[in-house]
């Protein structure tokens, strides 16, 4: 049972609106899955580290309303969000006889969430599917607005779809079990939506930060909440990234480079994502969107949420090469996120060699 009423906030696509549920102890709750379509069978799809956490559970709502409710246990980690993995999916589908009505759950953070929306994707060309996000960041982040992926070899998140799910369902007691490292690796992308669509939710950050770090159920409960309602705007008026959504990605193009750079799983998503937030400001500095006092405010919080703020030394042909693999990417030419005032983000080119000076600046020795 619920400990208290979730909020909910729309996202907003015609016939692919959805509801993402908050609150505390959800999963457990057979009431909050009604609006998800019947079917004789479901997937959970979630990993070796969250099963025991909370597949039971989840397994024990889903049961009065599928015949037959199976549990997959994936491999744990960014290592293993690749095509192998993947096929494990298809392999379990197949092999139980799911038909095109099986509906799928994603119980994990953003690579579980990742994969199994590629999976609903592609299964018999789609099949419905469930968001349910154990971790900060896939709860303010990857479970809403539709990006699946796998990641290749030369380049993350390259192979995937614009899938949205039927229901994302942020069950806030789940963060209890999170690692602390992983905790900061979600504020990342919790601080990522004030320098680029909110300032007031910014100086709200900075001034709860202790309290997120601290697990403050509601500093937790407003952090998400107010993430997924600037996410749902963004989606609601760009879904397949246009325009506006990719303001979503600041600090992702540093970021991934570092992700790749240094192998997945080295460095969390989130932790690239920070430090690559630090890296774009500086180059939003140079191309004239913000002042040194703007770069040091948001260099600070990054700090605080306990993420790196210093890059790790790839070498500077080795951070241009990766940055051209990049989804924003035309004609070769790298495209990064910048801040064009604090609260606004464009996408914008910038000169090699000014990109280069911003790595001088950031990476360490
Ligand atoms: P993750 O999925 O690897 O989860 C982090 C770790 O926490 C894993 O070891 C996981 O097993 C464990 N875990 C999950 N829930 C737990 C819980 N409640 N208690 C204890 N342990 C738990 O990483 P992530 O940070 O959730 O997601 C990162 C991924 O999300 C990246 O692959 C990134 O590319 C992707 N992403 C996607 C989008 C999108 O829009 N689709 C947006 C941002 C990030
Ligand atoms: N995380 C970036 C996006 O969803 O567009």
């Amino acid at each position: 049972m619920s400990l208290i009423a979730p909020e909910s906030v729309e996202i907003r696509l015609g016939e692919r609106s959805y509801q993402i549920l908050i609150g505390s102890g959800l999963l457990g709750d057979a009431r909050h899955f009604a609006t998800v379509p019947a079917a004789a069978s479901a997937l959970i799809v979630t990993n070796t580290t969250v099963a025991p956490l909370y597949a039971a559970a989840l397994r024990s709502a889903l049961a009065g309303r599928y015949r037959e409710v199976h549990v997959l246990e994936l491999p744990d980690g960014e290592a293993h969000k690749d095509w192998p993995t993947l096929n494990l999916i298809f392999d379990a589908l197949l092999a139980r006889g799911a038909d095109r009505k099986t509906v799928l759950f994603a119980l994990g953070g953003g690579v579980v969430g990742d994969m199994t929306g590629f999976a609903a994707a592609s299964y018999m060309r789609g099949v419905p599917f469930v968001q349910v996000p154990t971790t900060l960041l896939a709860q303010v982040d990857s479970s809403v607005g539709g990006k699946t992926a796998i990641n290749h070899p030369l380049g993350k998140n390259m192979i995937g779809a614009f899938y949205q799910p039927q229901l994302v369902l942020c069950d806030l007691a789940t963060l209890a079990t999170l690692p602390p490292r992983e905790l900061s690796a979600g504020l990342a992308e919790v601080i990522k939506y004030g320098p680029i669509y909110d300032m007031d939710f910014l100086a709200w950050i900075e001034d709860h930060i202790d309290a997120l770090v601290g697990r403050e159920p509601a500093a937790l409960a407003h952090a998400v909440r107010r993430s997924c309602e600037i996410k749902a705007e963004v989606v609601g008026q760009d879904e397949r990234e246009a325009g506006l959504r990719a303001i979503l990605n600041f600090g992702h193009t540093f970021g991934h480079a570092i992700e790749s750079g240094l192998g997945y799983g080295e460095w969390l998503h989130g932790e690239a994502v920070g430090c690559g937030m630090v890296m774009a400001a500086h180059l939003s500095q140079r191309l004239g969107g913000i002042d040194a006092a703007f770069v040091e405010r948001l260099t600070a919080l990054v700090r605080r949420a306990g993420l790196p703020v210093v890059a790790p030394a790839l070498g500077a042909e080795r951070y241009l090469e990766l940055m051209r693999i990049d989804k924003k990417s035309e004609a070769g030419e790298i495209r990064f996120v910048v801040l064009d005032r604090p609260g606004s983000a464009v996408v914008r080119s910038a000169p090699d060699a000014m990109v280069r000076e911003v790595l001088a600046q950031c990476v360490g020795a």
